[in-house]
C-alpha cells in the first residue's frame, strides 16, 4: 500500500466493530456526506474487514466523524501497512520522516499498543513485538499512563474465529486519532431507560438511524410512530430538536400498563420527555401528540430536516389507522358522521409506507432525509420491493436479519425535488412506484414461519411489530 508523501495527503485508518455490519459503510458514508467529503477508500478495501483504510481526509474530518459514529472503535493516522511484519517495516521506513518528526521529538511523551483481531497474543508477546519496532525513530519518553501521543500495532488475523492464521493477514502501524462513541450503546442502554414499551428501539440502532439521516445541530426531527421515543433521544444527542406523533393515547401519556417485568402499571413521569431529561437533553424536546399517520394534519409546507421512524408491521403491534366500516361505505354526509366516535380500521403495510414516503416528499426540506425500517419476507425479498418515489432518491438498504425468514431492512431515502400535482399523478399509473402489495402479507408469512421452525432461532425479542 502507498502512504502519503505529505501530511496534506494523509490516509487514515479506521478499525470498526464487527457487529451491524451491514450497517457501517452508510454510516461512514453519510457522516463524511456531512462534512461534504466523498467516500475514497485506499486500495484492496473489503465491506466486511474490521479495518478500512480511507483516503482524501482531514484530521477534522477524522475528529468530526468519531464523535458521531457507533460502527467506529477508533481511528488513526495510518503510518505503514505490510501483509508481513518485514513488508511494514519497509512501508513504515518509506513514510516520510516528516510526517513522523513532529510525534517523536525529545520532549514528547508516548506509548505504543498491540491490539490484535480474531487472535488472542499473551502479553509478553505484545511486549515482543512492541521492542520489534526499535527501527522508529522514537525520541521521546515512555508514558504508559498519559502520554501525549499513542501509537498502534494492530493485526488482523482475518474473521473466521473457526480459521485462525498463525501470521496476521494484514498488519497497520499508525498514530492513534480518536475513538468512536460506542460507549453511547452503554450508557443509551434501553434496559436503564425511564420509559420503555414492548418495541423500544435499541440504543445502538436508533444512534446509527440517526446518523444515516445525517441528523445534526439545530435540525428538526419528526417521527410519526414515536412509540416511546428512543429515536428523538438518539437525535436530540446529535443537536436536533425533535418531535413526534403516535395513534396510542397510553403511549403518548405515559399510561396504561408497564411494559417492565415487575412493574404493573406505568408510573408516574414515564414519558418521552423525561427519557430526553433522563440524558441532558430535555431542551430539544419539542412535543408529542396522539395523531394518526395516516391522517393530514400538518400544514402543506418543508418543515423537517429528517424523519426517522419505525413503523408497525403487525406482529406485536398491530397496524391500525382511526376510521371505520362506515368510512367505506357510508357518504360524508351521512347522519352517522355527528354521533361519530373514531375506531379504526386496519393499516395495511403497503399504505403505511407509500404514506410515509408521500408524507416525507412533502415535509421533508431539500435534501432532508427520510430513514425507516421496511420488515421483509427474505425468501422473497427482492430490491424491487423497496418502496420508491420520484422526489425520493434511495441512498441506502441496510438488512438486519431477525430469523432464518424475516429480515428488517434500514431504508434511507433523500428528498430531491419537490412534489408537483402533474408529476404525482403520472406517479400513480407508474408501476414502478405502486406500492408492492406483498408487504401487506408480512405478518401471515412471519406466523407461517414461525410453525415451520424451532423457536430458538428467532432474533428478535424487541424487534416484532
Ligand atoms: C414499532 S413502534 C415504534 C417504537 C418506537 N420507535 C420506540 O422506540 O418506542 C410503532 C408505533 O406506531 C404506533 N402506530 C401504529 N399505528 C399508527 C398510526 N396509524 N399512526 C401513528 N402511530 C401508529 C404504535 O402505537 C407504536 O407505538
Amino acid at each position: 500500500m502507498a502512504t502519503s508523501n505529505s501530511r496534506s495527503c494523509l490516509q487514515y485508518l479506521f478499525h470498526l466493530a464487527q457487529d451491524n455490519l451491514d450497517f457501517r459503510l452508510a454510516e461512514i458514508k453519510a457522516l463524511l456526506a456531512l462534512r461534504g467529503k466523498p467516500f475514497l477508500p485506499c486500495e484492496n478495501f473489503k465491506e466486511k474487514s474490521p479495518f478500512w483504510c480511507l483516503d482524501g481526509l482531514a484530521e477534522d474530518d477524522v475528529h468530526g466523524i468519531m464523535t458521531r459514529s457507533v460502527c467506529a472503535k477508533s481511528a488513526f493516522e495510518l503510518w505503514g501497512h505490510g501483509r508481513t511484519h518485514s513488508e511494514l517495516r519497509a512501508s513504515l521506513l518509506n513514510y516520510p520522516s516528516e510526517n513522523m518528526r513532529v510525534f517523536m521529538q525529545k520532549d514528547s511523551t508516548y506509548r505504543i499498543n498491540v491490539y490484535t483481531f480474531n487472535k488472542t497474543v499473551e502479553f509478553g508477546d505484545r511486549i515482543k513485538k512492541i521492542d520489534a519496532m526499535e527501527y522508529l525513530p522514537f525520541e521521546g519518553t515512555v508514558n504508559l499512563k498519559s502520554p501525549q501521543h499513542i501509537f498502534c500495532l494492530l493485526e488482523d488475523y482475518g474473521t473466521d474465529p473457526n480459521n485462525i492464521p498463525e501470521h496476521p493477514d494484514n498488519i497497520f502501524f499508525g498514530r492513534w486519532i480518536a475513538d468512536g462513541q460506542r460507549e453511547l450503546i452503554r450508557s443509551h442502554s434501553v434496559k436503564n431507560r425511564h420509559f420503555i414499551g414492548n418495541t423500544s428501539m435499541d440504543a445502538g440502532l436508533s444512534f446509527i438511524m440517526a446518523n444515516h439521516a445525517k441528523v445534526k445541530e439545530n435540525d428538526l426531527v419528526f417521527d410519526p410512530f414515536v412509540g416511546t421515543g428512543s429515536l428523538l433521544v438518539a437525535c436530540s444527542h446529535f443537536g436536533a430538536y425533535v418531535c413526534g406523533t403516535d395513534i396510542d393515547y397510553n403511549t403518548i401519556h405515559g399510561k396504561g400498563r408497564s411494559s417492565r417485568k415487575n412493574q404493573k402499571w406505568r408510573g408516574p413521569d414515564e414519558n418521552i420527555r423525561a427519557n430526553l431529561r433522563q440524558y441532558g437533553t430535555e431542551k430539544m424536546y419539542l412535543d408529542v401528540m396522539v395523531s394518526d399517520a395516516s391522517k393530514p394534519v400538518w400544514r402543506e409546507a418543508a418543515l423537517f430536516d429528517a424523519i426517522i421512524t419505525d413503523p408497525p408491521y403487525g406482529i406485536r403491534e398491530s397496524t391500525r389507522r382511526t376510521g371505520s366500516h362506515r368510512d367505506i361505505t357510508k357518504p360524508a354526509e351521512s347522519i352517522y358522521v355527528e354521533s361519530h366516535v373514531p375506531v379504526s380500521q386496519a393499516y395495511h403495510l403497503s399504505d403505511i409506507f407509500s404514506d410515509l414516503l408521500n408524507f416525507s416528499a412533502h415535509h421533508l426540506v431539500m435534501g432532508g432525509r427520510l430513514v425507516y425500517w421496511l420488515p421483509v419476507y427474505r425468501p422473497e425479498y427482492c430490491d424491487e420491493m423497496v418502496p420508491l418515489h420520484p422526489c425520493l432518491r434511495l441512498i441506502s438498504n441496510c438488512e438486519q436479519t431477525l430469523s432464518s425468514h424475516t429480515s428488517r431492512r434500514l431504508i434511507t431515502m433523500e428528498k430531491i425535488k419537490e412534489p408537483e400535482e402533474l408529476e404525482i399523478l403520472a406517479h400513480l399509473a407508474d408501476p414502478r412506484f405502486s406500492p408492492y402489495q406483498g408487504h401487506n402479507a408480512f405478518r401471515e408469512k412471519y406466523f407461517s414461519g414461525l410453525n415451520k421452525r424451532s423457536c430458538k432461532e428467532d432474533n428478535t425479542s424487541n424487534v416484532n411489530k
